[in-house]
């Protein structure tokens, strides 16, 4: 034998018995037998019709079938906890004639029937029955020992084929909301058998399925899901891969489900199966409703009572490719004729409106929400993807100031930005403003405000505190799914799904806002006065503050590197503390970087103590606030305010430009429009330009030339529509980086009468956060 042979054979002597070994221990036995019935036995054998086909695929698997499908069906927890939510959650009461009814569609070993209870998501005997519908016998042999096991009397078991079930209920024609979680051919007429039996009012539907997906239209963005879209070439390999076990992920599955139900939550996922990087099942969790369903009221609560002109006329927001220029709830049945007049209606006033129904575009999810319309509908933009997290996770000026300067009350209609909620749930809770429209651009800052909304109705005190007092929850994704989930926009529940690692240390310290707070302690930490500033945070008067200030944190502040490296550096500023280029400008014209920072923080120590009252220097140093020293809406007295219906319901979160907002209201609807320093932002106007005239147009409908020169004057626009839509003696207030803003002459040309409120001079304060160098309001006379 040739010493190659010689050595290859020896080879085998030791490989082949680790081999037996290997598939000896009981360990390798169970993803042995997986993956030999899922990559190796659907090529020995073709099976004749489906059920033929899904019992030889599961007869060798199915006492495997729970422990080897646990990583590879991922987020079935999660449907089944959104589903038992938001049935809870339901505004009108579960109760009454109609039985609650379970289906859970190809059901298989009953593992999510199961977890259901055990889980305490919700108690099986919530339902009058719970059937378990689906075609593979072997699976379901399981699912009778299982549920014989449990001793469970209304939960049945059916081996029918999904597309065509029927439970014994039917005779009597009562059918109630049900879960199903589907990976089943023939989904069209799955789906279509859904709809037909889903109770119209109260139904819910759960999903969860893998998916393929490229192309996406203005259903994706008005639904919220454009993070859906995926390579070419993971599209190809997904298919291919699930086509080896006769499962047909076309992207058209996905499709005709978002298009055939009212999507009342949508969240897309990667399944990194075994916690692999490079295993990333594409994977979706879906809870929607019929389309039937009434959304008459979320419509009236967004054109209405938000003022979403815009959404309504354009037909944007609210059925982005329906054939109708506005709901089909808004108009009377008489004139919906009229859209479609080749249609051969049937006789009746429901039949008409069904059918008038179907042609349309499904609604946006804001629509089908089931509590609490806050969140205004919007269309997922290209320029929100620039803003994948948030930049502001507090707001940095001072909303008492605001109440008393401004004399904020109870009949006032508010416009504010955003921010991180904290400004906007203080006014309403000092002066339970009649409305309150909070505008951001950036839809992580509106997910921050739902979020606290959301919390401060369903969560306990002590669960608020510890979300946003000490910025973690180690519970937060339980939290988000089983409570806070109903009453969150999907576009919110999507991203706090995918962010809820924000929570698990601390909040505060994540976001762009986060790493001015993380650079703030390694500065301090470097310049070895991190112990000072606990101090600082400790101290019980202001004169002990100044002197820690002083001698201490003073010196290392203003030192030449750190204004150099970090507050003299415009990338600094911007990342970090949201200080754009144009806004340096402003307050470069009264003196120099570090002026301008000795006018912000000298006077500080010296006003009220950081630890009883001065919450956000507290925060910044601290990193979590305490109960003393923390926002209004933290403390419980503001917590339980702000859950009365009459207080909360005032809040309308717009996704937009402040000046898009305003295009949308109407003339006179607002009393204060508070802006912030946003006005700093923009390129300066020299004072003989002309004021534009007329309405700001339609950026949709403009020629580029126009949509140039509106570019230029975006500003001078959005003062012309603060004042359309300001009552007479209604105010525009904004702080300024400059003592004296360029942009003043603007409001006067515009016929406003403008005043400083405040304009920090000789070294003192204008208020306990004293970042800007003024306050100054434009009257409408
Ligand atoms: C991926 S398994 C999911 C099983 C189960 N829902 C779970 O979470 O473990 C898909 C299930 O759909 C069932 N199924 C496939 N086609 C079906 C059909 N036409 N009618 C009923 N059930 C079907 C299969 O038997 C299998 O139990």
């Amino acid at each position: 034998m040739s010493p190659w042979l010689l050595e290859r054979a020896q080879w085998s002597l030791v490989l082949l018995p680790s081999v037996i070994l290997l598939l000896a221990l009981p360990v390798c036995r169970t993803p042995l037998r997986f993956m030999w019935n899922c990559f190796v036995k659907p090529f020995l054998r073709s099976y004749g019709d489906q059920k033929e086909q899904l019992e030889g695929f599961y007869q060798g698997q199915a006492d495997v079938y729970d422990s080897t499908r646990s990583h590879l069906l991922k987020g079935r927890e999660t449907m089944l906890q959104l589903l038992a939510s938001h049935l809870k959650a339901q505004p009108t009461p579960l109760s009454g004639a109609r039985p609650k009814i379970w289906v859970d569609i190809g059901g298989g070993t009953g593992f999510n029937i199961e977890k259901m209870q055990v889980d305490e998501y919700l108690p099986i005997t919530w339902f009058d029955a719970v059937y378990l519908v689906d075609l593979c016998e072997p699976l379901l042999e399981v699912a009778r020992k299982r549920f014989a096991a449990k001793g469970w009397k209304n939960v049945h078991v059916l081996c029918q084929d999904a597309s065509k079930f029927t439970i014994p209920e039917w005779e009597s024609g009562a059918l109630d909301p049900r879960g199903t979680d589907v990976e089943i051919p023939s989904f069209y007429s799955l789906l279509d058998r859904c709809d037909q039996v889903l109770d119209p009012k109260r139904g819910l539907m759960g999903v969860v399925d893998f998916y393929t997906s490229r192309d996406l239209g203005s259903k994706e963005r008005a639904i919220g899901t454009m993070s859906k879209r995926m390579s070419w070439f993971a599209k190809w390999f997904w298919e291919s891969w699930f086509e080896l076990d006769h499962v047909h992920l076309h992207a058209s599955r996905r499709d005709y489900l978002e298009y055939k139900m009212g999507t009342i939550k949508l969240y897309n996922g990667r399944n990194n199966f075994l916690n692999s990087w490079f295993i990333q099942i594409p994977y979706y969790i879906f809870i929607g409703c019929s389309r039937g369903r009434d959304a008459s009221a979320a419509a009236e609560a967004f054109e209405k009572l938000a003022g979403n002109r815009l959404g309504r006329d354009s037909s944007g927001l609210l059925t982005p490719t329906s054939p109708f220029t506005m709901s089909p709830f808004a108009t009377p049945l008489s004139e919906k004729n009229h859209f479609i007049p080749d249609l051969s209606l049937g006789p009746s006033a429901a039949e008409m409106e069904q059918t008038i129904f179907d042609v349309g575009a499904p609604f946006s999810p804001f629509h089908y929400q089931l509590r609490k319309a806050w969140r205004v509908p919007y269309l997922e933009e290209k320029i929100h993807e620039q803003f994948r997290t948030h930049i502001y996770g507090w707001t940095w000026e001072d909303p008492d100031i605001d109440v008393k300067r401004l004399g904020i009350k109870k009949d006032d209609h508010v416009l504010a930005i955003t921010s991180a909620g904290d400004n906007v749930l203080h006014y309403a809770l000092a002066a339970n403003c009649e409305r309150i429209h909070a505008v951001d651009m950036n839809p992580c800052q509106g997910h921050i405000l739902e979020l606290k909304l959301a919390a401060i109705q369903t969560l306990e005190y002590s669960d608020f505190w510890q979300t946003f007092g000490e910025g973690r929850h180690p519970d937060f994704d339980r939290l988000l799914d089983s409570k806070l989930a109903p009453f969150l926009s999907s576009h919110a529940y999507a991203y706090w799904k995918t962010h809820a690692g924000q929570f698990k240390r601390n909040f505060y310290f994540r976001g762009y806002s986060g790493w001015a707070l993380r650079l703030a302690q390694v500065a301090f930490f470097l310049a070895g006065v991190s112990k000072d500033v606990k101090q600082l945070c400790r101290a019980s008067s202001t004169a002990e503050q100044k002197r820690i200030w002083d001698s201490r944190l003073r010196p290392v502040l203003f030192n030449r590197v750190m204004m150099k490296m970090f507050l003299g550096n415009p990338i600094f500023n911007w990342h970090a503390l949201g200080v754009p280029r144009n806004q340096m400008n402003c307050f470069l014209q009264d003196g120099t970087v570090e002026d301008f920072c000795k006018a912000t923080l000298d006077p500080v120590p010296g006003l009220t103590t950081l630890k009883d009252d001065n919450y956000f220097f507290f925060l910044c140093l601290n990193g979590r606030y305490t109960r003393a020293s923390c926002p209004a809406y933290l403390k419980p007295e503001g917590f339980s305010t702000l859950k009365a219906d009459k207080v909360n319901n005032s809040f309308k979160l717009h996704t937009d430009t402040i000046l898009n907002v305003l295009r949308g209201l109407e003339d006179g609807s607002l009393t204060k429009i508070i802006v912030m320093d946003s006005m700093d932002w923009f390129d300066p106007i020299p004072p003989e330009t002309p004021m534009p005239t007329g309405r700001a147009p339609d950026e949709s409908d403009e020629s580029p030339e126009e949509a140039y020169e509106h570019l230029r004057s975006e500003l001078d626009y959005e003062i012309v529509e603060m004042r359309r839509v300001l009552k007479s003696g209604g105010m525009a207030v904004w702080r300024s980086a400059a003592k004296r803003p360029w942009y003043c002459q603007r409001f006067e040309a515009a016929g406003f009468k403008v005043e400083p409120i405040d304009i920090r001079e000789n070294g003192k304060a204008i208020d306990r956060v004293n970042m800007y160098a003024s306050f100054w309001r434009a009257i409408k006379s």
